[in-house]
């Protein structure tokens, strides 16, 4: 059975920093500020909600808070120790283990379009065309007016300039976690007005 204390997350997500660290990418989970300024725009009334990269749940918690019910969650997660957790906890959502690179090849809520997607993917240690095929994957599942959500630890938009005209998409900051170690961005990145 997978550990369920709170507590226990960041001991979980070290060890598996630990089995791979470039996957991973982060010693410890989110904090709240962060986890509050990813999905401060997203309510009950966003519709289904995609999070790519959850690990222990510090943005699904969040979003929960923000009224988003678990069935209205899919979960994409590549570890399998933080599947199981995730399945653990959150019964009614849609928990899979699957690299988010391949999200544009698979049906979520019953086709329903998605509201939003909040990606904890450490995109900038990612090969470009791994980040065009989850951006390319996360807007083929977007409502007209669906926002991607992401977070940075470095002083630009994480998702390149290139990537976003060849996808038709533009990328705004919308805050900052300041208190938050390192100090984090939230880009959201919406389909460009033509
Ligand atoms: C920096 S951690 C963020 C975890 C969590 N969102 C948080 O903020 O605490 C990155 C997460 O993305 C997952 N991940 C990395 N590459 C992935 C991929 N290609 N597909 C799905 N999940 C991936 C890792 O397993 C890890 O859970």
């Amino acid at each position: 059975m997978p550990q369920t204390s709170r507590r226990s997350d960041g001991g979980a997500f070290l060890r598996e920093w630990l089995s791979d660290p470039l996957r991973v990418a982060s010693v410890a989970p989110s904090g709240k500020a962060l986890a509050a300024m990813m999905t401060r725009e997203i309510d009950a009334s966003t519709g289904p909600v995609i999070e790519l990269g959850p690990g222990t749940g510090a943005f699904t918690d969040a979003l929960l808070k923000r009224g988003v019910p678990e069935e209205s969650l899919a979960l994409i997660e590549m570890g399998t120790n933080f599947v199981n957790l995730l399945r653990y906890r959150l019964p009614r959502a849609t928990v899979l283990e699957m690299d988010a690179t391949r999200l544009g090849k698979i049906t979520l809520f019953d086709g329903k379009p998605a509201g939003a997607v909040v990606s904890g993917l450490p995109v900038l240690a990612m090969p470009p065309r791994a980040v065009m095929l989850i951006l390319h994957g996360a807007f083929h599942h977007l409502r007209e007016g669906g926002a991607f959500y992401q977070f940075t630890y470095g002083p630009l938009c994480p998702v390149k300039r290139p990537i976003l005209d060849r996808l038709g998409l533009t990328a705004k900051r919308v805050g900052g976690a300041m208190i938050n170690l390192p100090p984090a961005s939230v880009y959201r990145i919406t389909r460009a007005v033509r």
